[in-house]
């Protein structure tokens, strides 16, 4: 059957789509994918791909989910609010789906901490969580968010670092100048308030989700950098088209923007 390649992706080499499954290459990180989307499938979320095994070329086969995903440069659909509280309903159901998983002892690949690179911050993790939430990752079917899609990244997470994770792409919260041109004008800070509302985050993680992010954002750097010279290829790809420096503008805008958006999460 022939195979059309699926070129949205960020990383990933080689995702083709054949008929109506899609075949990605797999990595160390893919046997708690695939226990993420079995259990996904055993509870009845209908919003992510089905797993349904290995082809005879070693790939992963998942179910192709018909619907809109936004390609580049991206459709100006991305800055729409009702759109916004839809994506936060289908991630508060991804996340309260994954509550039952717990988190099971699946070997996944990790590395050291870079040299250099500030501490981990100390979290409670509550879920396995998507944390990859990209305009990409995301099938739209009219203005409903349908599925997320693009698993590769789960991996213990928080309620606070999901939110704040789909709000870097969708608030955005990102220094103006790498931002969509239809997102360059937004009311950032309400954008925020009405996804955390609509995900229902609790004030605790209002509180917090700006200073941990400008925090994070010295870790990804890092991160980021790391991976480029370790991994190669998309990572390297991303790192010479400057998402090093696009980690530090956000920082600087956050620095500066960050209070009023926390001002608007927790305001009464
Ligand atoms: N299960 C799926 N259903 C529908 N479209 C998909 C699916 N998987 C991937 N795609 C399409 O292929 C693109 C790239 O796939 P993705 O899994 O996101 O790879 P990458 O890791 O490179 O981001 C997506 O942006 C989407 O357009
Ligand atoms: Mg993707």
């Amino acid at each position: 059957m022939e195979e059309i390649p699926l070129p949205n992706g960020d990383v990933t080499e080689g995702v083709v789509r054949v008929g109506d499954t899609v075949r990605r290459p797999v990595g160390p990180h893919s046997a708690l994918v695939h226990a993420v989307l079995d259990h996904l499938e055993a509870v009845g979320f209908a919003g992510a791909p089905r797993f349904l095994g290995i082809d005879d070329q070693g790939r992963e086969v998942l179910t192709f989910i018909e619907g809109e995903v936004a390609g580049r440069p991206h459709p100006s659909w991305i800055a729409d609010e009702e759109r916004l509280l839809s994506l936060a309903g289908l991630v508060r159901a991804l996340d309260d789906a994954m509550i039952d998983f717990g988190f099971p002892d699946i070997d996944t690949e990790t590395h050291p901490d870079p040299p250099g690179i500030p501490p981990p911050q100390q979290r409670t993790f509550e879920f396995i969580g998507h944390r990859d939430i990209t305009p990409e990752n995301v099938v739209w079917r009219d203005t409903e968010a349908y599925a997320l899609i693009d698993f590769d990244l789960v991996r213990p997470c928080s309620r606070m670092l999901e939110v704040q994770n789909a709000l870097m792409y969708w608030a955005p919260l990102s220094h103006p100048r790498d931002r969509d041109p239809d997102q360059i004008d937004l009311d950032v800070p309400r954008r925020c308030r009405l996804f955390a509302d609509a995900y229902g985050l609790s004030r605790e993680d209002r509180a917090i989700l700006i200073d941990d992010l400008i925090y994070g954002t010295e870790r990804s750097w890092h991160l980021m950098r790391d991976r480029a010279e370790r991994l190669g290829g998309g990572w390297a790809r991303m790192w010479d088209e400057g998402v090093g420096d696009q980690i530090r503008r956000r920082r600087e805008w956050l620095l500066v923007d960050g209070p009023a958006v926390t001002a608007a999460l927790l305001a009464e």
